[in-house]
């Protein structure tokens, strides 16, 4: 297990910022002629891990997208079984999280989820506000055009209200609207199990993200995988849009 940073990773430019697609759970548990939800049971113990590998190498947030509005559209099973788990992880993990310094937040619409899940999201949000070791968002009934679209009606009623003018609408206001909007956006989504989509995932958030895809799955994706990810973050070039300063003399 590497608790401290790998040697090769440079401190200094390491992502403030790790965004997560988990795909792959059920191919993973197909492969062991195992049942789907074997895949999500594994990939929920490889996620802990990588929160409490954040913490330790000091990338202070990590959001991951753990059930999009399209995922309701799944076999019942697997929906009822995911909210299971979501509830059962935090009723069993909060406390050890809360201690490890681990502040918890929820993107999505979570009027939609179970009352009792609701209200354990509640109880961990409200836990674990003041820590500071590592924020930890869960993308629960996320989905990003959704997100944009409220953040534009909740605009639109402000300047119905007369508390906003339609110029000052900028992009500072749009991010403020947003699930997301006490954090600063991505520098880095790991997407597993070979696809190359953003699948409706932080859209706003991710307009300079560096993308990494890898034909991993996500149960397997443990700090060595994230370690590899690293590396080849540190050799991006990131302009944002500008030409690199070698050039510009
Ligand atoms: C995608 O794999 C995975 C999901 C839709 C669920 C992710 C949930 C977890 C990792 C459980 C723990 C999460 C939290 C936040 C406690 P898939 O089922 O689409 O895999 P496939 O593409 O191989 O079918």
């Amino acid at each position: 297990m590497l608790n401290t940073l790998p040697l090769d990773l440079d401190r200094d430019r390491l992502p403030q910022h790790v965004a997560c697609i988990m795909d792959g759970n059920g191919r993973w548990a197909q492969q062991r002629g195992l049942p789907r939800i074997a895949g999500h049971r594994q990939g929920a113990r490889v996620l802990k891990d990588l929160v409490r590998c954040c913490r330790d190498w000091g990338i202070p947030a990590l959001t991951v997208y753990a059930f999009s509005t399209e995922n309701w559209q799944r076999p019942l099973k697997e929906v009822e079984f995911l909210m299971r788990l979501f509830e059962r992880l935090l009723r069993k993990e909060l406390a050890e999280m809360h201690q490890e310094g681990v502040r918890l937040r929820f993107l999505g619409d979570l009027s939609e989820l179970p009352a009792t899940l609701q209200a354990e999201m509640h109880r961990a949000c409200a836990t674990t506000a003041h820590n500071r070791g590592v924020t930890f968002n869960v993308a629960v009934n996320y989905g990003s055009r959704l997100e944009i679209t409220r953040a534009c009606q909740s605009l639109a009623q402000q300047v119905q209200r007369g508390l906003l003018q339609p110029e000052d609408i900028d992009e500072a206001a749009i991010s403020q609207q947003l699930y997301s909007s006490n954090g600063p956006d991505p520098d880095l989504l790991i997407r597993t199990s070979g696809e190359q989509r953003l699948s409706n995932y932080l859209l706003w958030q991710m307009a300079y993200t560096e993308l990494y895809f890898t034909d991993r799955l996500w149960p397997d994706f443990d700090r060595a995988a994230l370690h590899e990810a690293l590396l080849n973050f540190q050799q991006r070039d990131r302009r944002f849009g500008k030409v690199p300063a070698a050039l510009t003399a």
